[in-house]
């Protein structure tokens, strides 16, 4: 399995008969990030994806500056089911798509604009796979992405930090996309 230029991964798998088939499969990097650090993993996961990172964006007045008002406003558009409209241009998710989601972990679970990202895509039968990032208690945050999504067949996930390295980027995606 290589990564090749563009934003196709090709996946060169062995067939039942003993030949080779190439299976071509679209990587698309999504994330939101409120304070920048799920943007810079996705620029990483982007960059040996080959491809540009698409972020969710919602309007401005949306959350505070400050993180436990952030929280509580999170927690409130959970609980009356209504999560943040994005602002951004919804990329076009097809079924032979790759979508890898980034967020920031908030209470233990997914950030209300990542969940409004995946009710957007409700119904998705492709490979989801969750990338993070948090503070040390990142909770059922893949579990809760893979009950979010159904329909999609979820991959393990990876947190991502400040020791992560390119080479466990890499070995991820090699997992994802198997
Ligand atoms: C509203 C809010 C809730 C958070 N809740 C958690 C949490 O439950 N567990 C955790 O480990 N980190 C938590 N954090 C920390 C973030 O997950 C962490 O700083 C993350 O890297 C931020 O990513 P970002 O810069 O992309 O927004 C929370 C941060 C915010 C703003």
């Amino acid at each position: 399995m290589k990564l090749l230029q563009g934003s196709i991964l090709v996946i060169v798998l062995k067939s039942l008969e003993g030949g080779n088939r190439a299976l071509l499969k679209h990587i698309i990097v999504v994330y939101y990030s409120w304070s920048g650090n799920t943007a810079k993993a996705a620029r990483e996961i982007a960059a040996q994806a080959h491809v540009s990172p698409i972020e969710l964006t919602v309007a401005d007045d949306t959350f505070s500056a400050d993180m436990y008002a952030t929280a509580t406003i999170a927690q409130h558009q959970i609980e009356t089911d209504t999560l943040p409209q994005l602002t951004n241009v919804m990329p076009s998710v097809s079924p032979d798509d790759i979508v890898l989601v980034g967020g920031p972990v908030w209470h233990h679970s997914v950030a209300t604009p990542v969940r409004q990202f995946l009710r957007q895509i409700a119904g998705f039968k492709g490979i989801v796979a969750p990338f993070y990032t948090h503070t040390g208690t990142p909770g059922t945050y893949e579990a809760e992405i893979a009950q979010l999504i159904p329909t999609a067949q979820v991959k393990s996930g990876l947190a991502v930090d400040r020791q992560t390295t390119t080479p466990q980027i890499l070995q991820w995606l090699k997992t994802v996309a198997a």
